[in-house]
């Protein structure tokens, strides 16, 4: 029989450049929570913006919007006590800033740090390519910008580990915000 996880719900926020590791780490954290028995669920630009938010493109105005509906999103789950890991470029402080006052204080934010020639060399769909050949506007680090944070809460650096390095990172700082608040309903 699974498990039905009593727990109090957080929203992990990964950030950073495209390629910089974001949903590959949030992919992994989803299963390393699940095998502890949590139940978690990853919010993705990628995927909100082939459903939800696909009316958004990549101007500064869009991207606000795009982060807004994240947020309320993530909120919506946070109160179902939901473990909400999301991953989104989120470029400007003021992204990360809305994002910070929809949700409230159960957000916990992880700048997924990575140099810009890294994650163009790394390329995996392609896109800085096309970016640098002008064949797409508005493409974070190359024609539109990202505000590296000045003082983040976390820093992951994904050129200097491991996938499973930096998870575990994340994993041992967000776990003692909502671990020992867990009763689960079979342990009763
Ligand atoms: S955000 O800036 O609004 O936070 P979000 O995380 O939702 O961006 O989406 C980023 C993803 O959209 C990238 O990983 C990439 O796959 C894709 N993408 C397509 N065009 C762009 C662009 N102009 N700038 C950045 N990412 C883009």
């Amino acid at each position: 029989m699974s498990r039905i996880p009593d727990q109090k719900g957080m929203v992990v926020w990964l950030y950073g450049l495209s390629g910089a590791g974001k949903t590959t780490i949030s992919l992994l954290l989803k299963q390393q929570l699940e095998n502890d028995g949590f139940f978690a669920v990853c919010l993705d630009g990628d995927v909100l913006r082939s459903g939800i938010n696909k009316d958004l493109g990549f101007a500064e105005d869009d991207r606000e919007e795009n982060i807004r509906r994240a947020a309320e999103i993530a909120r919506l789950m946070l109160q179902n006590n939901i473990i909400t890991i999301c991953s989104f470029i989120t470029p400007l402080q003021k992204h990360r800033t809305l994002a910070s006052a929809i949700i409230g204080q159960s957000f916990t934010e992880v700048f997924i740090e990575c140099p810009l020639e890294v994650c163009q060399a790394r390329d995996v769909k392609g896109l800085y390519k096309k970016a640098s050949a002008n064949q797409i506007i508005h493409f974070t680090g190359i024609s539109s910008s990202f505000e590296v944070p000045t003082n983040p809460e976390l820093i992951i650096h994904t050129a200097a580990e491991s996938p499973a390095e930096s998870m575990e990172k994340v994993y041992n700082y967000i776990t003692p915000l909502f671990k020992g608040t867990i009763n689960t309903k079979t342990d009763r």
